[in-house]
């Protein structure tokens, strides 16, 4: 089928991609020139694993790009939402960007007769398919629901790995208010082997914060266990991993540590949080998940601080930028607050990250940005592992360079740690 794609982020991009690679064709819209240049040209605006090889393979082919909604609508027979959802000062959702992109898209359905599906892929909270979306498309495209379909199709992918999470999906949700505009959007992902689970719309879109808040419920469970393990002199990973064998548990997402950041799993239990309170439920449970996981940043500095009594005039190494391994997005990360916290406590900070230097450069332009570990180190008074890249699960003699061999753990990373460093782990 002919698809376009609204928004050009790592959800759009990587979805129109996989569109392209399972038949279909494609055109991605969105308002900035130099990512939609990008795309035509087979380049991928965006880091995601394996992108740039179906960019190349696609662009100018199946794959096309335009700032102009109304080519891409009337090129098109299913439009996706894949615009940003942030969050506003007090954690409630933002839906500015997707009501903006719903008035074009009906603007751009005035003047198209043929039937036409908008799909929000985008992670909306609960009604907003229905209430929000749908009744802007019908007052701009002076429609009623039914000459045009609407439905919600939720993504599932995690950042670095979208690609493959896309291509390989365990679970497909079309949540849909028509049986016809459901049909449709179901029938796009017929050439993937994994069975449709239909619903409607306010269902999909719960289906797809729950996702997410269990997963975040884990990591501050498995946060709340590790910091109670501490003080027992217990290893919370040996506590987890015999947990994990319980067939009801499982292994994944029990790896307690820093916390969880990144563009989804703060703001979407945030936002979740904002809608059960609008509708009058206090959300305990959900509250509990964050503040967990806003204590975490504080109680590596808190160990710090008991180690080195006053931390001003202090070099500290941080080791780990982006909110989690092979991405460069430093989005939520939780070396944001670690850093803010060392830089007012008059801390030179010394830090590295293998992708994340440059994006970090544009929070804290006062941190010495450094090209590996072992410069990170030199001279350091003590060392902070903030993010579970690979590579440093292997340092070693770098610590050497250390002014004191002080390592504080927050990613389980130096398991068992080198006899001659002085190791202490933040759950363990
Ligand atoms: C997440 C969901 O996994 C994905 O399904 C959803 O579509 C988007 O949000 P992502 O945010 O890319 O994906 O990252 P993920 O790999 O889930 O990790 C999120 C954060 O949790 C990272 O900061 C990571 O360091 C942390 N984490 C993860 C833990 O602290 N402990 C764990 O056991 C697992």
């Amino acid at each position: 089928m002919k698809i376009s794609i609204i928004g050009t982020g790592y959800v759009g991009t990587v979805s129109a991609a996989c569109f392209a690679e399972l038949g279909h064709r494609v055109v991605c819209v969105d308002i900035d020139q130099e990512k939609i240049d990008l795309i035509n040209a087979g380049i991928a605006p965006i880091y995601e694993e394996g992108l740039p090889e179906l960019l190349k393979k696609h662009a100018g082919k199946r794959l096309n790009a335009t700032t102009d909604y109304e080519f891409a609508v009337r090129n098109s027979e299913v439009s996706f939402i894949c615009v940003a959802t942030p969050q506003d000062p007090d954690g409630k959702i933002d839906l500015g960007i997707v009501k903006a992109a719903s008035s074009s898209l009906g603007n751009s359905l005035k003047n198209k007769k043929e039937y036409h599906v908008i799909v929000v892929k985008s992670t909306v909270v609960p009604e907003t398919t229905e209430k929000v979306v749908l009744p802007i498309i019908e007052k701009h495209s002076g429609k009623h629901h039914g000459d045009f379909g609407i439905a919600m199709n939720p993504e599932f992918l995690r950042e670095g790995k979208a690609v493959y999470d896309f291509m390989h999906p365990d679970k497909i949700v079309v949540g849909s208010l028509d049986k016809k505009a459901g049909d449709i959007v179901a029938s796009l992902y017929s050439g993937l082997e994994c069975e449709v689970t239909r619903t409607n719309p306010r269902t999909a879109e719960m289906i797809k914060y729950t996702n997410n808040a269990f997963l975040a419920t884990r990591i501050s469970f498995a946060n709340e266990i590790g910091n109670i393990c501490k003080e027992l002199g217990i290893d919370t990973y040996e506590v987890m991993n015999a947990v994990g064998r319980d067939f009801r548990i499982g292994q994944y997402f029990l790896n307690a540590g820093a916390g969880f950041g990144g563009s989804c799993f703060p703001k979407d239990v945030k936002a979740l949080i904002g809608k059960a309170s609008e509708i009058g439920y206090e959300p305990l449970l959900l509250k509990s998940v964050i503040e967990i996981n806003e204590r975490q940043p504080s109680r590596m500095v808190q160990i710090l601080k008991n180690k080195l009594g006053k931390l001003s005039g202090k070099k500290i190494a941080v080791l780990g930028l982006a909110f989690k391994n092979d991405t460069d997005d430093v989005r939520e990360s939780r070396s944001i607050p670690v850093i803010k916290e060392l830089l007012d406590n008059g801390v030179k900070v010394s830090a590295y990250d293998p992708m994340a230097n440059e994006n970090m450069s544009r929070i804290f332009n006062n941190v010495q940005y450094n090209n590996n570990a072992a410069d990170t180190l030199h001279g350091a008074d003590a060392c902070l592992i903030m993010t579970e890249w690979d590579e440093f699960r292997e340092l070693d003699k770098e610590f050497n360079v250390m002014k004191r061999k002080l390592v504080i753990d927050g990613r389980h990373m130096l398991t068992p740690p080198g006899k001659d460093i002085e190791y202490v782990g933040l759950c363990w």
